[in-house]
């Protein structure tokens, strides 16, 4: 489950950002293929969370002061590990998702955006983002500007 309240804040920042990136909401599907099996939750995960800020077709925006990356066709997601660590920890404006993703949560999403956007081969699992934690402690709360 998702926590109701931090996702409640997370749509407030997320209107921000889109307040600022007004004009690129588009509603087309990614342009990757969809042959490859994704779970369903990864697809979900990101239509309530990500979207809002990298757009429903993943090529990202931004607008005055607020530039959202394209998660669509992105080298840097190459290495999956790219991808749990800033799930893990954040970056720049982007908040950190450890304490509302699950580890199995995260994964899903990662695989989602590696195969649905991207072509990339291999999936992470659950265990490589729990590794991942185990390896890296926790981020410090005092930079999260997200986190209650
Ligand atoms: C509140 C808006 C917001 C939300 C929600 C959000 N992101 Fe981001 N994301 C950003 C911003 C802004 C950046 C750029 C951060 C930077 O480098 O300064 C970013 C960067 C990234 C990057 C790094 C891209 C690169 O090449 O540097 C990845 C990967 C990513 N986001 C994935 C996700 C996923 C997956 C989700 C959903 C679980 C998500 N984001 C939700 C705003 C958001």
């Amino acid at each position: 489950m998702i926590r109701a309240s931090k996702a409640a804040f997370i749509s407030s920042a997320v209107a921000a950002f889109l307040a600022a990136a007004a004009g690129d909401a588009q509603d087309a599907p990614g342009s990757g293929p969809t042959s490859v099996a994704v779970s369903d939750e990864g697809r979900k995960i990101y239509e309530q969370i990500c979207q809002a800020c990298h757009l429903a077709d993943a090529k990202g925006g931004g607008g005055a002061g607020a530039v959202i990356p394209a998660l669509a066709g992105n080298r840097n997601l190459e290495d999956p590990k790219f991808m749990i660590e800033v799930l893990m920890k954040g970056r720049g404006g982007m908040p950190w998702f450890n304490d509302i993703l699950t580890p199995s949560q995260m994964a899903a999403v990662i695989n989602y955006v590696r195969t649905h956007f991207n072509q990339f081969k291999g999936t992470v699992g659950e265990a490589d983002v729990a590794a991942f934690a185990a390896a890296a402690g926790k981020p410090d709360r005092a930079e999260c500007v997200t986190c209650e």
